[in-house]
């Protein structure tokens, strides 16, 4: 496995790289669920390129950036043994050179949910995707379930500008549901076992919708009664929407995506499930 830092490094171990090429872009703090992305990109393609940056361009309060976690030589290590070619490393003027002066935005999609909450995050998002799609030029990219908004704003990019295909796998979760997530490091002992609610409250509204429930109201409402429960939780949204267009429902008639934000502390987690 290569690792390389400047975008001429890149160039040059890319280019001796087989194709298809498939990448996993993440933000290091790498975890099982980000094994699982490149151990299927490893099935699917002839090499995978793994790219960790912090992008400093996603993060609307600058004490959340400060304290994102960093870990480069475990990150390194679970990049190995999950069967990476090469890893990019790059610094903040390699992803944006001295001059940078682009904003790629996705406009409705980016909009509710996340987009509400944190107004800049999806901005910043985009942007640092099409920077590393146009400097590493993938066959396909590999994101998850986990974060159902940025997933669907990031195919809609690529659909629109007819750059990369985007391969969507599944959230992995530990055995009490809780959704990997760099972020769960921050949570207290007491908050990490509270936080199981969260895949509790989800299912319980899948299982109301498997069962036939269909107005999207009764389904919240099932969903903050879950989380109700636990004193913990601060909840931000809970949201039944639209899977395509993201739009909330009243009815649901077709496939829907199930999501919710909540505060454990300080720290905020999401999570979703798809209905339908
Ligand atoms: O999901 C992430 O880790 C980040 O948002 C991404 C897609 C790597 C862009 O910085």
């Amino acid at each position: 496995m290569e690792v390389v830092r400047s975008r001429e490094e890149l160039r040059r171990a890319l280019a001796a790289l087989p194709r298809p090429l498939g990448l996993v872009p993440t933000m290091g703090w790498l975890h099982a669920g980000h094994r699982s992305l490149i151990a299927q990109a490893r099935e699917e393609c002839a090499a995978v390129a793994v790219s960790i940056f912090v992008n400093p361009r996603q993060f609307d309060d600058p004490a959340d950036l400060a304290r994102y976690p960093r870990g480069e030589a475990t990150d390194l290590a679970l990049c190995a043994g999950a069967g990476a070619d090469l890893v990019w490393i790059p610094g903040v003027d390699d992803v944006y050179p001295p001059g940078f002066d682009t904003l790629v935005t996705v406009e409705r999609l980016a909009w509710p949910l996340e987009g509400a909450a944190r107004p800049h995050h999806f901005a910043g998002v985009t942007t640092v995707v099409a920077v590393l799609f146009g400097v590493v030029r993938p066959d396909r990219a590999y994101f998850g379930e986990k974060d159902g908004q940025q997933l669907r704003v990031i195919d809609r990019m690529v659909r629109d500008l007819g750059i990369t295909e985007i391969i969507r796998c599944p959230t992995v979760r530990e055995p009490d549901g809780l959704a990997l997530s760099s972020r769960n490091v921050h949570l207290s002992p007491e908050d990490r076992a509270a936080a199981a609610i969260l895949a509790r409250a989800l299912f319980a509204g899948r299982a109301a919708h498997d069962g036939g429930e269909r107005s999207a109201d009764a389904i919240r409402a099932i969903v903050r009664t879950v989380l109700s429960t636990e004193a913990r939780a601060d909840v931000d949204y809970v949201s039944l929407a639209d899977d395509a267009t993201l739009e909330e429902l009243t009815v649901v008639e077709r496939p829907a995506l199930l999501s919710l934000a909540v505060r454990f502390g300080t720290t905020r987690l999401i999570d979703n499930v798809r209905l339908g």
